[in-house]
């Protein structure tokens, strides 16, 4: 007989308790357990089942044609295309541009920008038909095949979705809004939030259309209520960016169709977000006389070169405890950096205030920025501006060394082609080498953090007599 009993599941990391509590002991979240029934059955013996058909690797249906939006900054992110029967999950803080990108995305399927046209459906539960129509109007797609709808119950969606003449694409703006009459729990709770994603996605599995769910984040930068859905979808994209910058950047977190360091830039204009196929000549700003404290770091965001500023400020510090401030790097990143600097080149950044900052809301997550980094530090300690025309890139080590980096051509050519004359590099194998000189580029190879610095030593020197001459304290030896 099967019999009731009821046991406690947290709605964060899913550990099962027999008690109810404030806080999951497993994961700390706090009051994120939910009743749930468990059904203790007679076990699987017995009961009717079918056997299981298994198949090969090999064959199968024929290759999913991916549909192409036409965005090219879309498309890159989503790998290619949106696939039929997928479940994407866009992630991003309120009024960074989500409902408007999705909104572009559809209308440009549905006008077939890509190729072919692709019918799409937008259903929003957070904005009235009027106020979507007012924005289609602005962002000059009014004439876009995209049906509408204003609803947040599933069961009405399901009811219109869950049929052969199935549209190819379909928007949930946003998944918080959405809620199935058959649970007690209010709308943009984990379970509500849980359930109709699980049934939207699975009709789209079903019926062969690509789902994009709109998902907010909290506080603490995770899409709101679950990280169930991160598991549940196919794919999960962050647009991100700063509020007051223009910029906008979409970056796969996750991607079963594609790979997941690629990122589409977009600047928001006021006709919508335009792409921008030139990230580097934008992030890159107006910068051209040179100034202490700023270095140009040539990165790689997935399959794209792409060059950013790098900027520190170094000030004395009027605390005990001088403050280290970081936008758009690793703290403790920085940290080591200063602490590597400290220790294997006797520069002393010791009681001052290290401000450091990434031009143009652009998160950087490569090693390779250590030695623009410490460039930029040692620049604006000795106010020394970095040599005109310079790029920079190298991992360095704790012992103060500067390490390959994965994909030097592509940088050094990346640099060429926005006018830069010299690039200060890691060490390479002789092989490389030959194929540098192509660029035009003069490539300096520094094998220790010390020979950074002694870069900006000799010009150092006059300038130091400036008015910072006593709080620089004499830290270098
Ligand atoms: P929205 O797409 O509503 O953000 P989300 O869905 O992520 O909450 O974008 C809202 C912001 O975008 C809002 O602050 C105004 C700005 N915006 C423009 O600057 N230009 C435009 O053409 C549009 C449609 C919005
Ligand atoms: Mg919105």
């Amino acid at each position: 007989m099967a019999r009731e009993q009821t046991r406690y599941v947290c709605q964060q990391c899913g550990a099962v308790h027999a008690k109810w509590a404030g806080r999951c002991d497993d994961c700390g979240g706090w009051n994120t357990l939910a009743e749930e029934a468990a059904r203790l059955g007679p076990g699987l013996r017995g009961g009717k089942s079918r056997a299981l058909a298994f198949v090969g690797l090999e064959g199968g249906s024929e290759a999913n044609p991916r549909r192409v939006s036409g965005l090219a900054e879309f498309d890159r992110v989503s790998g290619g295309g949106l696939v039929p029967g997928s479940a994407l999950l866009v992630g991003g803080d309120p009024g960074i541009g989500k409902s408007t990108l999705l909104l572009q995305v559809a209308a440009a399927l549905a006008q077939g920008k890509g190729g072919t046209a692709l019918d799409g459906v937008y259903i929003s539960g957070e904005e009235s038909l009027d106020q979507i129509r007012l924005r289609a109007q602005r962002l000059g797609i009014m004439a876009a095949p995209v049906r509408l709808a204003a609803a947040t119950g599933v069961r009405d969606i399901a009811a219109a979705l869950d049929r052969p003449d199935a549209p190819g694409l379909v928007v949930i703006d946003s998944i918080q809004t959405m809620y199935l009459d058959t649970l007690d729990s209010a709308p943009g709770t984990v379970g509500q939030v849980r359930a109709s994603a699980q049934e939207l996605i699975r009709i789209a599995k079903a019926r062969g259309f690509t789902v994009m769910l709109v998902g907010h984040v909290t506080k603490d930068g995770l899409i709101a209520g679950p990280r169930v859905l991160e598991h549940m979808v196919d794919t999960v994209l962050y647009f991100e960016g700063e509020r007051g910058h223009q910029f906008r950047i979409l970056r796969a977190v996750k991607n079963r169709f594609g790979p997941t360091d690629e990122i589409g830039v977009f600047a928001m204009t006021d006709a919508g977000l335009a792409e921008v196929p030139n990230p580097s000549a934008l992030f890159l700003g107006e910068r051209r006389t040179p100034v202490s404290g700023a270095a140009v770091f040539a990165g790689i965001e997935g399959t794209r070169p792409m060059l950013v500023e790098v900027q520190a400020l170094v000030a004395p510090s009027s605390y005990g405890t001088p403050r280290r401030a970081v936008v758009g790097w690793d703290g403790n990143r920085l940290a080591m950096l200063l602490a590597v600097l400290e220790a294997r080149c006797g520069v002393a950044v010791g009681a001052k205030d290290v401000y450091l900052n990434v031009a143009g809301g652009l998160r950087i997550a490569e090693p390779a920025a250590d030695l623009a980094v410490a460039a930029a530090l040692v620049s604006a300690l000795t106010f020394t501006p970095v040599p005109a025309e310079t790029v920079i890139f190298g991992e360095i080590g704790l012992s103060g060394e500067i390490r390959p980096v994965g994909q030097p051509e592509p940088r050094l050519k990346e640099a060429a082609k926005l006018g830069f004359a010299s690039a200060w590099v890691p060490p390479r194998p002789a092989a490389g080498k030959a194929a540098a000189g192509e660029h035009g580029i003069a490539v300096h190879e520094l094998g220790h953090l010390s020979e950074l610095v002694a870069r900006f030593e000799d010009g150092a020197r006059p300038r130091m007599q400036g008015p910072d001459r006593r709080a620089q304290g004499g830290g270098r030896p």
